[in-house]
């Protein structure tokens, strides 16, 4: 356990997760020990979520390292993930906080079928923005609103309407995480540090080219849209479909998306908190989630 455990540690990841625990605590109250455990714990089931996920997604490489199933095996793996997400529930119960306690283990549950939603989706070709808004938002967006919820609970918050506010910052800021870690997919290079074209490997149609997908009228639409319904996807036809969704400007429009998707989150924060670093330190967060190069 403990190799496994060091090795993988050796690669830390942005840990933007708990930062934004320790940023909403600053907003509403305060950091304290408990605001600690809580933004342990949320990167301790993060972190559970992404060692199994790379063992459903049957991927080698993360944070340009070799993923626990790629070195040793899925068994490990899996195991290893039920040891992370145990510890963070642990965590999350010593802070004798029931409120978090839920929180960090609704989350799981959200995660669960985010992760089942996108595969049921794959398979029978759902293609449109509103189910892939809903996907995102189980399998990533909740993951932040929880930080948000763990963090204001830890600080002793209980004004309903900020704490909406926040939740809802967070729901848009998690929002951006993905359509971002999406427009990664679309891209070879190797400062992200995973493979790309995985998505579509697993039949997965992200937003920039499920987007290209429902304007396209050119003479090649019938032809992506068959491909992009296709069970297995050899490595030239993913190639094809990247370079139709690029070349059609799905990646603009997955930017622009989350462009808006900032401002309204910028404009509630401000137009509920008042002038802080803080408030300032949430608006670089978001601003860093969309220009961010991995
Ligand atoms: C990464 O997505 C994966 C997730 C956001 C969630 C994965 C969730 C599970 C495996 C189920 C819940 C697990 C626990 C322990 C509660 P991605 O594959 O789109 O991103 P990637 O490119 O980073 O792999
Ligand atoms: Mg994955």
């Amino acid at each position: 356990m403990n190799k496994v455990v060091n090795t993988y540690l050796e690669k830390k990841g942005k840990q933007i997760r708990p930062i934004m625990v320790l940023l909403s605590a600053r907003l509403l109250g305060g950091v304290n020990d408990n605001v600690i455990k809580g933004a342990v714990s949320v990167e301790l089931l993060h972190n559970a979520s992404l060692i199994h996920d790379d063992v459903v997604d049957d991927t080698k490489t993360r944070r340009n390292a070799e993923t626990i199933n790629g070195i040793w095996d899925n068994h490990l793996a899996v195991l290893i993930g039920d040891f992370f997400l145990s510890n963070a529930l642990i965590l999350a119960s010593e802070t004798g906080d029931i409120r978090i306690v839920e929180s960090i283990a609704s989350l799981g549950r959200l995660l669960s079928i985010g992760e089942l939603d996108e595969i049921y989706n794959a398979r029978y070709n759902n293609l449109t923005e509103e189910v892939y808004f809903n996907i995102i938002y189980r399998k990533t967006a909740s993951l932040f609103v929880s930080c948000a919820e763990v963090g204001a609970a830890a600080a002793g918050e209980t004004d309903h309407h900020k704490l909406a506010v926040l939740r809802e910052f967070a729901r848009l800021l998690g929002l951006c995480f993905q359509i971002k870690d999406d427009i990664f997919d679309y891209f070879s290079d190797s400062e992200i540090g995973k493979p790309t074209g995985n998505d579509l490997r697993e039949g997965k149609i992200t937003l920039p080219l499920l987007h290209v997908l429902e304007v396209d009228d050119s003479d090649r639409h019938q032809q992506m849209l068959e491909l992009a319904r296709k069970e297995m996807l050899e490595a030239d036809e993913i190639d094809m479909l990247i370079d139709y969704a690029v070349r059609n400007g799905g990646i603009e429009y997955a930017c622009e998306t989350m462009q808006r998707l900032r401002d309204e989150a910028c404009k509630l924060l401000c137009d509920t908190f008042p002038p802080s670093d803080t408030r300032d330190a949430f608006v670089t967060l978001i601003d860093f989630i969309i220009d961010r190069t991995h």
